[in-house]
């Protein structure tokens, strides 16, 4: 215990000497500007969110973005990150450390390269609209969304529905989201969802 006391005290004592601050915790620090959240713990987040809720849209544009290995643009993996804690679920753990990198007062250049999927609905949403889809006809796909469990991963289910009944008033927020004026029709990961 006293040697692990020392320790700590050590440790402290050499980080207060380098000078370094946690851009993490300090994310309006001037010397934060060109902080890189590092991409081991980016995937620890993402791992995070999708262990717990694996239907969630971006566990599912993250397994897109690796088989057309595309990393930037909206598939850059802090964007995939903030696609989920800016818009979809900023309540979840996996979003903490997300949240205070790029709060209001974050100086940190990363946040402001984030390119989201423009018109992304959110999981609960698109769950509900699968829920009236399947309501209303019987479709290949409602079978993995009796419930919401991780068969029912709800981008893909929801978008295969729409591309087979693109006229389903359901489908309003899928038609918004693949629109020539979003940005996912034109990017490598349209395929099975938009088109
Ligand atoms: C991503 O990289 C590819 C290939 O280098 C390039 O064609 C594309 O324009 C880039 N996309 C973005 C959004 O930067
Ligand atoms: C579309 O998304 C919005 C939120 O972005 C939501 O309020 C609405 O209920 C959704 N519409 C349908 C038909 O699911």
């Amino acid at each position: 215990m006293k040697i692990l006391n020392i320790l700590l005290i050590l440790i402290s004592f050499i980080y207060k000497i380098k000078g370094e601050i946690d851009c993490v915790t300090h994310s309006n620090d001037p010397s934060c500007v060109n902080y890189e959240y590092p991409i081991f713990n980016i995937r620890v987040d993402i791992n995070r969110l999708c262990s717990s809720m694996p239907y969630m849209p971006i566990c599912s544009i993250q397994k897109s973005c690796k088989q057309v290995r595309s990393s930037n643009g909206t598939c850059d993996e802090f964007s995939i990150l903030g696609d989920s804690c800016t818009h979809d679920m900023p309540g979840m753990s996996g979003c903490n450390n997300f949240k205070k990198l790029c709060s209001k007062d974050s100086v940190i250049k990363q946040c402001s390269r984030i390119q989201s999927i423009k018109n992304l609905p959110k999981t609960m949403d698109i769950f509900s609209s699968i829920k009236s889809i399947c309501n209303d006809m019987a479709m290949d796909g409602c079978e993995k969304c009796t419930k919401l469990s991780p068969s029912c991963a709800v981008l893909p289910i929801y978008s295969s529905l729409c591309l087979q009944m693109e006229g389903m008033s359901q489908c309003s927020n899928w038609t918004k989201m693949c629109s020539p004026s979003g940005n996912l029709l034109n990017l490598p990961i349209s395929s099975g969802i938009c088109i």
